[in-house]
């Protein structure tokens, strides 16, 4: 493979003991919803403010080596006149680039949804990587109800993540896999347990299909959950849950596991990822965060909007950070919290 050291360089930038991934790279509408919660509008001045305000947060790169950009965040500039990703290679935070557009009804398949965008990917990524970004995502989604995933969506999903990973590899860039099983709806944790498990063994199948090199990817998957509507499990559950599911699937070579949040709540994905760390001393892979909401939800609250709050809101985000750097260690206890407030 072509650019085989390049892509251990960034892996190693990327996996750091006690540091994860700050998923800043919401799409038009999705950082629209996030804004109208403020009451701010998502202009593009607003949104280059709010990230810019992410990734100039003192201290940052203490806790997050990773942050996922969206594609027009790459060309905004912070107010010293830096470009966003430099201003995050100034604190070791590795900037990449969230490169799907997007999931839509799979044809003939209802209820099952499917990732675009492979289409012209390589030349994107190109661009890309000129711009700065030194790893990709690309998010697959999977809603649980009677009859779906099915299994051919399952099948579907995968091969789209595989041919997109390859593609990165090819071009240089580490692929970040997301297969986001939701946590939508009212089914329980065992039948989570059992989606994810079916997915995720069909994603590997699919990699290795596509002769993706294990060692230099980032797996980014969901805890397993109860669905939202569905008695709440302990953090001890959820991480018994989903250590089992991971080691049905995932190999050793994989480097690191970076969670999403996916609408638990700040406290709640930090809770969860200590007991997945306390639980796995014997884990072959490092267990850290991607964690979009979960790492933004207190800092937006703290801005508002408003110039006056910025540097209040980059306190909340470098404690949450903070926090989930010793949910990395084991060493998080919900008692911290206090000092969140
Ligand atoms: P959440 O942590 O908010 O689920 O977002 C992570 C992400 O990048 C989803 O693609």
């Amino acid at each position: 493979m072509q650019y085989s050291s390049e892509l251990e360089a960034t892996i190693n930038d990327m996996a750091q003991k006690g540091r994860g991934i700050l998923a800043a790279d919401e799409s038009a509408p999705t950082i629209a919803k996030r804004f109208k919660a403020i009451n701010v509008e998502s202009t593009e001045e607003n949104r280059r403010i709010w990230r810019s305000l992410l990734v100039t947060t003192e201290g940052l790169g203490q806790y997050i080596n990773g942050i996922i950009l969206f594609e027009e965040t790459l060309e905004q500039k912070t107010d010293d006149g830096n470009s966003i990703p430099q201003a995050a290679w100034a604190q070791t935070i590795v900037p990449g680039i969230k490169v799907d557009k997007g999931k839509i009804p799979l044809a003939l398949s209802p209820g099952d949804l499917i990732t675009q965008g492979l289409d012209g990917l390589a030349e994107r990524l190109r661009s890309y990587k000129q711009q700065g970004a030194r790893f990709a995502k690309w998010r697959e989604v999977y809603a649980i109800d009677k009859h779906v995933p099915s299994q051919h969506g399952i099948e579907a999903n995968a091969e789209m993540l595989a041919r997109y990973a390859a593609v990165c590899q090819d071009e240089g860039l580490v692929p970040i896999v997301e297969p986001e099983v939701l946590m939508d709806g009212d089914h329980d944790i065992d039948r989570h347990a059992n989606v994810t498990e079916a997915v995720q063994h069909a994603v590997f199948h699919a990699l290795h299909r596509h002769h993706v090199q294990l060692e230099l990817m980032i797996l980014k998957p969901n805890m397993v959950l109860p669905g939202k509507d569905c008695r709440r499990a302990s953090a001890d559950e959820v991480a018994t849950a989903t250590l089992k599911v991971l080691h049905r699937c995932v190999p050793s070579a994989v480097p690191s596991i970076n969670f999403l949040s996916g609408g638990q709540g700040p406290e709640e994905a930090t809770i969860n990822l200590n007991a997945l760390n306390q639980q796995s001393t014997d884990a072959p892979w490092k267990l850290s965060i991607s964690y979009g909401r979960a790492l933004q939800q207190t800092a937006l609250q703290a801005w508002q909007g408003k110039e006056d709050n910025y540097l209040l809101a980059q306190q909340a985000l470098l404690e949450r950070a903070r926090l989930n750097s010793l949910a990395q260690l084991g060493q998080y206890n919900p008692d911290m919290e206090q000092a969140d407030t």
